[in-house]
C-alpha cells in the first residue's frame, strides 16, 4: 500500500469510528479550555476573535498566542522576545519599559545592571525572591539602541501586558520609571511628581517608583534616589502585609 492509500485507509477507519460513536451517543472528548481560548485561530472557532489575547487564560497560552511576533517594527532588531518571568500567582508585578541589551540576548527581563539592582530590592529589601513576584515590561522587544519605545509600539504590545495582569491578578503593580508610567497612567504622567503615590490600573493598585537604571545613571544622587525608592517599596510591602524590619 502506498502512503496516499494508507492515509485514505486511516481516515476511512476514523470516519467509521466516529459514525459508530455517534450511533451509540458517545460525545467526542472535550477540547481543553487552553486550546479553546488560545492560540489565535485555534481550529475550534469557539474563541471570540475580537478578544484576541483576551482569550488566553494562562501565561503559557498567552506566550503561545504571541508567537514569533511581528506585529510591530521592534521585531526586526530583536534576538529574543522577552515575555516576562516569575509566578503566575504573584501578588506583585514589576513593570519596566522594555528589554535592554542583556535582556534581548538572554530572553529574560531585568537581568542586566538595572536588573541586578531590582533583584537586590526584591531580595534584600523585600525579603522575597524573583520567583515570588512577576517581572515584565511595557514592550516585549528591545527598542534599537535602547531608545524609548514608540507610541505605536506600546499600543501594539500593551494588550499582552493587560492580559498578563488579567491572568496573574496581582494585588499591586509597581511601575518602574516614566515610560511605564506614561503607558499605564497617561501621557502626562511625571515620575518625579507621581512616584510614591497610589494610582489604579484595571482596578489594580499601582505604585510608581524610579527605574533602577535612573539610579545607576545618577551616581551623585544614588543615596537620595535609593532612599526614595525604598520609601515607595515600603508602601507596597505595607499594602501586601509583608513584614518590615525597623
Ligand atoms: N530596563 C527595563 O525597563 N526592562 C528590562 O527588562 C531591563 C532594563
Amino acid at each position: 500500500m502506498n502512503t496516499e492509500a494508507e492515509i485514505r485507509d486511516i481516515f476511512g477507519h476514523l470516519k467509521k469510528l466516529i459514525m459508530i460513536n455517534e450511533e451509540m451517543g458517545i460525545e467526542p472528548p472535550p477540547i481543553p479550555t487552553e486550546t479553546l481560548n488560545c492560540p489565535e485561530g485555534a481550529i475550534t472557532g469557539n474563541q471570540d476573535k475580537k478578544k484576541g489575547a483576551g482569550n488566553c487564560t494562562s501565561l503559557k497560552a498567552l506566550r503561545t498566542f504571541i508567537g514569533d511576533c511581528q506585529r510591530c517594527k521592534l521585531h526586526k532588531g530583536r534576538n529574543n522576545l522577552v515575555f516576562g518571568e516569575g509566578s503566575s500567582d504573584a501578588k506583585l508585578v514589576f513593570v519596566g519599559e522594555g528589554p535592554g541589551r542583556e535582556e534581548d540576548i538572554i530572553g529574560k527581563p531585568f537581568v542586566g545592571e538595572a536588573g541586578k539592582l531590582l533583584t537586590k530590592i526584591i531580595e534584600n529589601g523585600m525579603g522575597l525572591t524573583r520567583e515570588d513576584v512577576y517581572i515584565c515590561n511595557v514592550v516585549k522587544c528591545r527598542p534599537p539602541n535602547n531608545r524609548d519605545p514608540g507610541r505605536d509600539e506600546i499600543e501594539t504590545c500593551i494588550p499582552f501586558l493587560k492580559q498578563q495582569f488579567s491572568i496573574i491578578k496581582p494585588e499591586v503593580i509597581c511601575i518602574l520609571g516614566r515610560i511605564a508610567g506614561q503607558a499605564l497612567l497617561g501621557g502626562d504622567f511625571k515620575i518625579t511628581l507621581k512616584r510614591g503615590t497610589w494610582h489604579s490600573y484595571m482596578d489594580i493598585p499601582v505604585m510608581p517608583t524610579f527605574h533602577p537604571a535612573y539610579i545607576i545613571r545618577n551616581p551623585s544622587r544614588e543615596r537620595e534616589l535609593k532612599g526614595q525608592v525604598w520609601e515607595d517599596i515600603k508602601k507596597i510591602m505595607k499594602h501586601l502585609g509583608l513584614p518590615q524590619s525597623p
